[in-house]
């Protein structure tokens, strides 16, 4: 860790982020940053946090009243660096009046594009490929090795068609599929239509997908959504893609499913816990195609998010709006800042 100028707001930022994001924060700050590749353990972070102005947190922080308590009356802002904030506690930051800021839309197109890499990569067994190659299996051309799926002119089914959801529809068009798509919110036609896309109720975009990929918030209703029942409701031959958060999946339904044959592959990006144990049975089977939650993880991107999430700390520090609030009613409190 690293101390600096007492004159100047106090922050702790809970990891080394891109220099994009860390300069205008060190030259504005007292900035502690948490230069380790593990997260501070909560009793670090308890104790780093104590009088800061501001925190900049990562998906690996849970940010709740005992956290905001350790930090104290003086807190202005938390930025959390990710477009999801299911590590926060947003009510308990609006009780106190402290906006909460995530990086939206800098990170829409670069988890697509991982999204349709981990669907063509599970459809056309690239992992398995490779994994034979370095085997030194490979001894001839087979015309029944390594059969997979086709993608072009399959049929994709989007859960949550968010920004995401819908920036993998324009990718799924380009391919000639046909887009199912299921959301609490169903969208104008003049949205969809131009996409390709047809809401359906979640049942029927189970039978009907060869490619399911999951883009939903991880909220109390969408834990475990892709459950038994629901991979029994999916083609023996379809592919699972999940982006989102692991707990959407319920990962132990999903190894049997996999397993059994009732779905054919699975490629995820994110699992439950994270990272996954090392004795996980679905890292047991070879239809299971697991990385390390990198779906935003392209230079370019997590450069912005660093600007966007020092954007968001050095505004709440300086009481002013925050240009990505998750909870804007905190501005509708009399006396708030906006
Ligand atoms: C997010 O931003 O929520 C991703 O999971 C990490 O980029």
């Amino acid at each position: 860790m690293s101390g600096g100028d007492a004159r100047l707001p106090r922050v702790f930022v809970g990891r080394q982020i891109p220099e994009d994001g860390l300069r205008p924060i060190v030259d504005a700050c007292d900035a502690t940053v948490w230069r380790e590749e593990l997260p501070p353990p909560r009793d670090r972070l308890l104790d780093a946090v104590a009088g800061c102005d501001g925190i900049l947190t990562l998906l690996t922080d849970r940010v709740d009243d005992e956290l905001l308590d350790a930090s104290g009356p003086q807190l202005r802002v938390v930025s959390n660096y990710a477009v999801g904030f299911d590590n926060i506690d947003v009510p308990a930051c609006t009780r106190r009046g402290i906006p909460v800021g995530n990086t939206p839309g800098v990170l829409t197109e670069t988890t697509a594009d991982l999204a349709f890499a981990l669907l063509m990569a599970a459809a056309r067994r690239l992992p398995e490929g490779d994994r034979y190659v370095r085997a030194g299996r490979w001894r001839t051309w087979g015309p029944m090795l390594l059969l997979g799926s086709d993608v072009h002119g399959g049929t994709i089914g989007i859960v949550g068609f968010g920004r995401i959801g819908q920036a993998l529809a324009r990718r799924a068009h380009g391919f000639g599929m046909t887009i199912l798509y299921h959301d609490v919110n169903r969208l104008p036609e003049d949205v969809s239509a131009p996409l390709g896309a047809r809401y359906v109720e979640l049942d029927e975009l189970l039978a009907r997908s060869d490619f399911v990929s999951l883009h939903v918030n991880l909220t109390p209703e969408t834990r475990h959504m892709i459950n038994a029942a629901s991979l029994g409701r999916m083609k023996p031959s379809a592919v699972l893609v999940n982006t989102s958060r692991g707990p959407v999946v319920d990962q132990p339904a999903l190894f049997e499913a996999l397993r059994d044959g009732v779905i054919a592959a699975a490629a995820l990006d994110v699992t439950d816990p994270e990272p996954i144990a090392a004795d996980d049975p679905l890292l047991s089977v070879d239809n299971c195609l697991v990385v390390p939650h990198i779906a935003s993880a392209s230079r370019a991107t997590r450069g912005k998010m660093a600007e966007i999430a020092a954007a968001n700390l050095l505004a709440g520090i300086r009481g002013e709006r925050l240009p990505t609030p998750v909870n804007p009613e905190v501005y509708d409190r009399p006396g708030t800042a906006s």
